[in-house]
């Protein structure tokens, strides 16, 4: 069964000791988000102006920077991202039929998180196993020759338990 789990704590300390290591340095805003994101699993926004004003940046410079990079996120992600891929081969292959399974599944669309935290879901282009088609990736893994059951099987277990917990 799933356990609730609490949003992400904001821990502006650490955000700030982080920082602090990339004081005065222009460069390292790419290398400084991503480790702030490596701990926290997103960008706070809150993060934005501390981070401009050590680096001597605009906050609307590392605004810009930060909606540039698709892998850079501005909201808590779930533990486990899905990504469904949306490429040619597995489109052609029902990969659509498969987006519309694990939205059911996970009870969100694309671009969402759980309320518990636990996935988020986001479409993919393709992730280069063709061949395999169609394709989901969950967290590392990638499982290929995707079907209504494989999905089930997959995300089947947080339905059921969802269900269970529902007055
Ligand atoms: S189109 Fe999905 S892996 Fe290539």
């Amino acid at each position: 069964m799933n356990e609730m789990r609490e949003r992400p704590n904001l821990n502006l300390a650490r955000i700030n000791e982080i920082i602090a290591h990339y004081q005065d340095q222009k460069w390292g805003l790419i290398p400084l988000l991503q480790k702030i994101q490596e701990e926290f699993g997103y960008i706070p926004p809150e993060s934005t102006q501390p981070i401009a004003k050590a680096l001597g940046l605009f906050p609307t410079q590392v605004q810009g920077v930060i909606s540039f990079y698709t892998q850079l996120y501005t909201k808590p992600q779930g533990e486990k991202v899905v990504r469904v891929c949306r490429g040619t081969a597995c489109h052609v292959r029902g990969g659509k039929t498969i987006l519309k399974l694990v939205k059911q599944h996970l009870g969100i669309e694309e671009g969402e998180t759980t309320p518990d935290y636990e996935y988020t879901l986001e479409t993919v282009a393709c992730i280069g196993v063709c061949a395999l088609a169609p394709n989901i990736v969950i967290g590392t893994n990638t499982h290929g020759r995707m079907n209504p059951k494989k999905v089930a099987q997959l995300l089947g277990s947080r339905k059921d338990a969802e269900q269970h917990a529902r007055p």
